[in-house]
């Protein structure tokens, strides 16, 4: 026996090392037909590590203080050698993150993935979401900018308009009445390790989650189904690794092109990864002309910006922005539809997924514009289409099936989808930019 199979030896029979390679990629069998919408789940990890380890090196280098966090700022990025990639790798890494997750979230509502029997991996994963927008969310109050102040000022105050328990509650949150220095410390606190750990630990129970009942794919197919009689391998399944370790360095060495390319020539994504007033140091005494979020909070500071105060109260707001959040979670009751694949849905389905992409992006462009009152209007009637797409969702999937019938088997690609593929992505970019133009 050759060394190394005595050593692999050694440590099975301490640690299940190899039946756990096995049941987790060697022998993981996943369905044939993964297409570029599933690099999204091995990016997010990427993404993940990246994160993790930058934020590390970042945190030696930071202060966590009201009075020098700005200048620990600026010395990384002047004096520590190799400090401004580290820290354009974090804030870049989080606005990537935030398209990476959409992206992957995205591609479990076109093919059902939430739909029985995959209800606890959606659910783990929209947990995941909740955490990533509260860690983004502490992680951009701590560079200390003008932009960090007012930011979580804004945010922190929404909570106070919550009846009978805001006040306190703010004040619980920050600490003090007003962003200060204890806000700073906590917010530090929870960004480097509390929140990571509920982050990681849900990333883990998300996999165990997807390993148990397994992998769906574009045709909502399920390949257990199909098992081979003797060997009871899916018949449309193929190990995970090789197949999709190699396919997935593919997806990561395009993204590390795409993500150098903006290190590099846009690092702060003109403006919409690191905000402008960011580059002055927080002054409580002076409010910046415009305060908005980062623009992967847009679309839902939109929601709340939208809804009118009522009774006296802008806690309507507030609770519809939490609802636009919590809603996602409950995907898999609302989809009362027989298939899974936006493939073999019918039309209704189709046309609610198109306006849904509309109305999310469109609220994500007005979440970032100051508010006029065609604005408002707008945005008012794209909330409407957000919340309809959800509590709607039950009455137009029933019975929505399409012409073409779910296979027995999984399905190979057609040029035909790869055009049509293109062309709705042409087709998004060309109405986004009119939209911007228009708005
Ligand atoms: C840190 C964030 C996340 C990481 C690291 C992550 C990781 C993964 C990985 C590696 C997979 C398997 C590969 C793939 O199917 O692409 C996966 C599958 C899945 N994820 Fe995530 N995920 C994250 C966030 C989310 C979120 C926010 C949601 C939804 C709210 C979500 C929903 C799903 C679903 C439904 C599947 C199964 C897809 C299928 O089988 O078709 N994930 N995730």
């Amino acid at each position: 026996m050759s060394k190394g199979k005595a050593l692999l030896n050694w440590v099975d029979e301490r640690f299940p090392l190899s039946s756990m390679m096995k049941e987790h990629v060697t022998e993981y069998y996943a369905p044939k037909n993964f297409n570029f919408w599933y690099f999204f789940g091995s990016l997010a990890m990427l993404v993940l590590v990246i994160q993790i380890v930058t934020g590390i090196f970042l945190t030696m280098n930071y202060k966590p203080d009201a009075a020098s966090a700005f200048m620990s700022v600026e010395y990384i990025m002047r004096d520590v050698g190799g400090g401004w990639i580290i820290r354009y790798m974090h804030s870049t890494g989080a606005s990537m993150f935030f398209v990476v997750v959409y992206l992957h979230m995205f591609r479990g509502l076109i093919y059902g993935s939430y739909k029985q029997p995959r209800e606890l991996v959606w659910v783990f994963g929209t947990l995941i979401f909740l955490c990533l927008m509260a860690e983004a969310f502490m992680g951009y109050l701590l560079p200390w900018g003008q932009m960090s102040f007012w930011g979580a000022q804004v945010i922190v105050n929404l909570f106070g308009s919550i009846p009978v328990i805001g006040p306190d509650l703010s004040v619980w949150i920050r600490g003090d009445y007003v962003v200060s220095d204890a806000t700073l410390n906590r917010f530090f606190a929870l960004h480097v390790i509390a929140v990571p750990l509920i982050l990681l630990a849900l990333v883990v129970a998300h996999l165990i989650a997807l390993h148990e009942v397994g992998s769906n794919n574009p045709d909502g197919v399920e390949i257990k189904k199909n098992k081979d009689p003797i060997t009871h391998i899916p018949l449309d399944g193929i190990p995970f690794h090789p197949y999709y370790t190699v396919k997935d360095v593919l997806g990561v060495v395009v993204f590390l092109i795409v993500f150098s390319a903006i290190l590099f020539f846009a690092p702060e994504g003109g403006g919409y990864f690191l905000e402008a007033p960011n580059f002055d140091p927080a002054d409580p005494l002076k409010t910046p002309a415009h305060i908005a979020p980062v623009w992967y909070f847009t679309p839902f500071y939109a929601i709340l910006r939208a809804i009118p105060s009522f009774l006296g109260t802008q806690v309507w707001g507030v609770l519809g922005m939490g609802a636009a959040v919590v809603l996602i979670a409950f995907l898999p009751w609302l989809d009362k539809s027989p298939v899974k694949s936006v493939r073999y849905r019918g039309p209704k389905f189709k046309i609610a997924l198109v306006l849904f992409v509309i109305s999310f992006i469109g609220l994500g462009i007005l979440g970032a514009l100051p508010s006029t009152d065609v604005r408002t209007i707008v945005a008012q009637v794209l909330s409407f289409i957000y919340f309809a797409f959800f509590l709607a969702m039950p009455f137009y999937t029933k019975n929505d099936v399409g012409s073409i019938p779910v296979p027995d088997r999984v399905t190979e690609s057609t040029p035909a989808r790869q055009v049509r593929f293109v062309l709705l992505w042409a087709l998004t970019l060309a109405g986004s930019v009119l939209f911007v133009m228009y708005v």
